[in-house]
């Protein structure tokens, strides 16, 4: 099996806020480079440019708008993610919703701009939905198990094995990641063993008090 894919997101979380961000990413760093496992993070977006800047590791956005340049005040444009140093972007994550329409044209964007992109979902039928459209990820997150620190892989695990079932009818090419609980060393290992080819995070290593320490408990078993 290959190394998983692990993004870390680290929402509004205070932790991981301007300097906090940056800090926390070279914890990312440093545990990537100890594993060799690939470990993304998805700062705040005014945080990106200082975290891509200061730590050499994947930054994602946690959001992007389908528009171009133009009039589009308040949107976050595909190229200025690029150019802050971004190089993939989530969309539709459970806490920021789009319509249907919507995650087409973000998607479309990121493409255009060479950005990864990760399509979160919250089902087997809406993780089917957003196969379809060819992202390179989608990762099912349960909004109800958000944040609350009991892990998906064990809460429902048929979940995460029906949409990795779902996507491989659809486009074996497209990447299942899984998230809302995980934080430790079995929730990842019970991820992996459904099918899962990674995970989305957050509030288990934003918040740890040690988040390095936090990322080593989380890859123990891989
Ligand atoms: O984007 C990751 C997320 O929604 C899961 O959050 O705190 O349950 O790991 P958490």
């Amino acid at each position: 099996m290959s190394s998983p894919f692990i993004l870390l997101n680290y929402k509004t979380y205070i932790q991981g806020t301007g300097q906090g961000a940056v800090e926390i990413a070279k914890a990312c760093k440093a545990v990537s480079e100890e594993s060799g496992i690939e470990i993304a993070v998805a700062p705040q977006l005014p945080d990106i440019y200082r975290v891509a800047s200061e730590v050499e590791l994947p930054v994602f956005s946690q959001h992007l708008d389908g528009i171009g340049a133009g009039s589009f005040t308040g949107h976050v444009f595909g190229k200025c993610v690029k150019e802050a140093g971004a190089v993939g972007t989530l969309i539709n994550h459970s806490e920021r919703r789009l319509t249907l329409a919507e995650i087409e044209a973000s998607l479309k964007a990121a493409k255009e701009f060479g950005l990864r992109a990760v399509i979160c979902t919250n089902n087997v039928p809406t993780t089917a939905a957003a196969a379809a459209l060819e992202p390179d990820y989608v990762a099912i997150e349960p909004p109800e198990l958000i944040g609350s620190g009991i892990p998906v892989s064990k809460a429902d695990p048929e979940v995460v094995s029906g949409s990795v079932e779902a996507v491989a009818k659809i486009n074996p090419d497209v990447k299942v990641l899984c998230g809302a609980g995980i934080s430790k060393g079995e929730d990842l290992r019970a991820a992996l063993d459904l099918g899962s080819q990674g995970v989305l995070l957050a509030s288990g290593i934003v918040k740890a008090a040690d988040p390095k320490a936090a990322l080593e408990d989380l890859i123990r078993l891989v």
